[in-house]
């Protein structure tokens, strides 16, 4: 981190973990002038996790927020866009008094990185908690970064001279699959898939597993874990279980930060070098609101 991105930093974070994380109090983002916003990227690529916390944010006033950082990305779940501000995504357990669901109740339960079967995967991801579980629904994060550098040299560049196969058509199968394990039935993943939707579902991305961040040349574990496929040139269970190892290796404690959710929490995370997951809570009892955004991948 250079002196003057410290300097320029509007606010003080403190570390949330050993591995990555970092916690603002007694800020405003809605304060954020542009050339703070470039100081804020340059500090989150570093910390890879942004938690803001107590914020007070409309609608508006959290789309102002992500175009601080980009260009806003729309959801491919076109349903649960909020219509006047389709920048942002609800997720949500509640619903509405004719029991429509008022949002996406079941993102994200796997390990992933938000859209990295694409050459571009996003660059930003926010979720901003206006009603959040008291217990359970931790966002859990690990740093691909620290989870490569801890490997031993010569797996290190074993891994640097492979590739992996994403499909998402796989990735909404096991998606299925997981939810039919703990018979969750009033989901939306079931419903036919629009032609965009499907178009994209059945591409297949070949991509290195070992992949340097464009801006710091930092190199980080690149994997889709439900999404992959096999490993080019490799026999399918042989590259199945690589994929299965190097996936516990990464997801161990020392490269994590579990986000226990607050109210009102703004969370931001850089895409790149991250594998994320959402956590369970009861979904009978807790309520939880959230709206998503993020940031088209440059
Ligand atoms: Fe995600």
């Amino acid at each position: 981190m250079t002196t003057e991105t410290m300097v320029r930093l509007p606010f003080e974070p403190k570390p949330l973990s050993q591995a990555l994380g970092a916690e603002v109090t007694d800020f405003d983002v809605k304060s954020i002038r542009p050339d703070e916003a470039k100081a804020i990227v340059d500090y989150l690529r570093e910390c890879q996790v942004l938690v803001f916390r107590d914020q007070q944010l409309d609608q508006p006033q959290m789309v102002e927020f992500l175009k601080l950082f980009g260009d806003p990305l729309y959801h491919v779940l076109k349903q649960f866009l909020i219509p006047q501000h389709p920048e942002l995504h609800v997720l949500s357990n509640l619903k509405t008094e004719d029991q429509e669901p008022v949002g996406n109740a079941y993102e994200g339960l796997t390990w992933h990185t938000d859209l990295n079967g694409q050459n571009r995967p996003v660059t930003f991801t926010v979720l901003y908690g206006l009603e959040v579980p008291s217990e359970g629904g931790d966002t859990a994060f690990a740093s691909m970064y620290k989870a490569f550098e801890a490997l031993p040299a010569e797996r290190r560049a074993h891994l640097e001279g492979l590739k992996f196969i994403y499909s998402y058509e796989k990735q909404h199968r096991v998606r299925l699959q997981v939810l039919a394990e703990k018979g969750i039935t009033d989901h939306v993943y079931d419903k036919p898939m629009s032609d965009e939707q499907l178009a994209y579902a059945r591409r297949r991305h070949v991509l290195p597993i070992v992949t340097p961040n464009p801006y710091s040349q930092r190199l980080w574990i690149n994997l889709a874990s439900t999404g992959c496929v096999g490993i080019e040139g490799m026999d399918e269970e042989e590259g199945l279980a690589l994929v299965d190892n190097l996936v516990s290796h990464c997801i161990q404690p020392a490269f994590r930060y579990d986000h226990k959710w607050k109210p009102r929490d703004l969370v931001m995370w850089d895409n790149r070098g991250l594998f994320h997951r959402a956590g369970e809570y009861d979904r009978k009892k807790e309520r939880r609101l959230m709206w998503r955004g993020s940031i088209a991948g440059d």
